[in-house]
């Protein structure tokens, strides 16, 4: 079939996109671990939820603005963090995150970002930072420091990462960075390993496996509440356990992610795990879900399943690489229009309305 010309969903920018990119690169956004079956999971799963609508409710245009963290939003998504944009458009983060600005939503720089933080940050609209645990404490201090001065609102740490999962397009690929990408947040040269190619090896994984602190604990995390007084969430939850721990720590918020079924192959879909994670954590924190949300429809999914709020990660850089910042502003706008219709079809006033929906797996 055709591609559309015109995008009538988030999900048909994956085309276009695909069309656009070298194919290592869309394997690399696209790309899962192992034999991909979290990947796979992950649509199933929010694919198997049903949501059932109320009637004469006498609800005319919802609205679909949500707090996240307690900061008004556009609606309750924001932004995944993603690396190394620049692979995807050459405006990369600042376009992607003028995007998110433009459509009122937060935008999450990663750390692995192929702009610095300061030049996100000057974009305006809500920035937040989120942070891979640096095997050097001084490069994390430095990180937050700098992030903190470039205006960012929030803090994300990352905490299913202790190494690159498995990805084996990556490895049969032997995906290394371009020239012209790089880590522009780490200091001068330290991104060298990710632009080593060699046939057979991910050069991104051997990267943050020499980067990244693999045995942080919950005395960091303890650690890094104790050094920002900006709002913090702890990305990469599925235990509830977790979950119920990192509230007791002080996080504002849980982000029940699989990272998108790019780590452990083999973990739960988040939306088969998110009531749990909701009935643990009770009011202590605010439950975000990603991996797998692909539209309105799935914002509302997961709001009925009880979370606050979802990050988007892959459709945003199909839509990035389909037409940069015009193409992204795109994608979250007819994002928000599916949500307002999603809302309208349950008879919900806003998204807070929509955590009251029942929903079931039946089929
Ligand atoms: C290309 C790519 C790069 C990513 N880079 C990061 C990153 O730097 N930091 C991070 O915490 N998560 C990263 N993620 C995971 C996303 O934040 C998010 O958890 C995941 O993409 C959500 O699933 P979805 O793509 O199905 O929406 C990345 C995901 C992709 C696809």
């Amino acid at each position: 079939m055709a591609e559309p010309l015109l995008p009538a969903s988030l999900a048909d920018f994956a085309g276009l996109a695909r069309a656009a990119l070298p194919p290592e690169v869309w394997d690399f956004v696209e790309g899962g671990s192992g034999t991909e079956t979290t990947l796979t999971a992950n649509r199933a799963a929010l694919d198997r939820v049903a949501v059932l609508p109320r009637v004469l409710t006498g609800v005319d245009r919802p609205r679909t603005d949500a707090p996240l963290l307690g900061r008004p939003q556009a609606m309750p998504v924001a932004v995944a963090p993603m690396a190394y944009q620049r692979l995807v458009h050459p405006d990369g983060e600042p376009a992607l995150a003028a995007a998110a600005r433009a459509a009122g939503v937060p935008y999450v720089a990663s750390t692995l970002s192929s702009t610095r933080i300061e030049e996100i940050g000057a974009v305006g609209g809500e920035v937040w930072f989120q942070l891979y645990w640096l095997r050097d404490r001084g490069m994390v201090a430095d990180l937050l420091d700098r992030a903190h001065a470039a205006g960012c609102a929030a803090l994300m740490v990352t905490v299913d990462v202790p190494i690159l999962g498995r990805r084996l397009r990556d490895v049969r690929n032997g995906f290394a960075l371009p020239p012209h990408v790089t880590a522009a947040n780490l200091p001068g040269g330290r991104d060298d390993l990710a632009h080593q190619g060699t046939p057979g090896v991910s050069a991104v994984a051997v990267h943050t496996g020499a980067a990244f602190a693999p045995a942080l604990s919950w005395a960091d995390l303890a650690w890094l509440r104790g050094r920002t007084t900006l709002p913090l969430l702890v990305k990469g939850v599925l235990d509830p356990r977790d979950a119920a721990r990192a509230a007791e720590t002080g996080a504002d918020a849980v982000v029940v992610s699989n990272h998108g079924g790019r780590q452990l192959d083999g973990t739960p879909a988040t939306a088969t795990v998110l009531p749990e994670v909701v009935a643990a954590v009770g009011q202590r924190c605010e439950v975000l879900l990603d991996s797998g949300v692909r539209g309105g429809v799935d914002v509302l999914r997961a709001l009925a399943l009880g979370a606050t709020g979802v990050l988007v990660g892959r459709p945003m850089l199909w839509a990035l690489a389909a037409g940069g910042r015009a193409g992204a502003e795109a994608g979250l706008a007819l994002l928000a229009a599916e949500l307002r219709d999603a809302l309208t079809l349950t008879g919900c006033a806003d998204p807070a309305a929509a955590r009251h929906l029942r929903t079931t797996t039946g089929g």
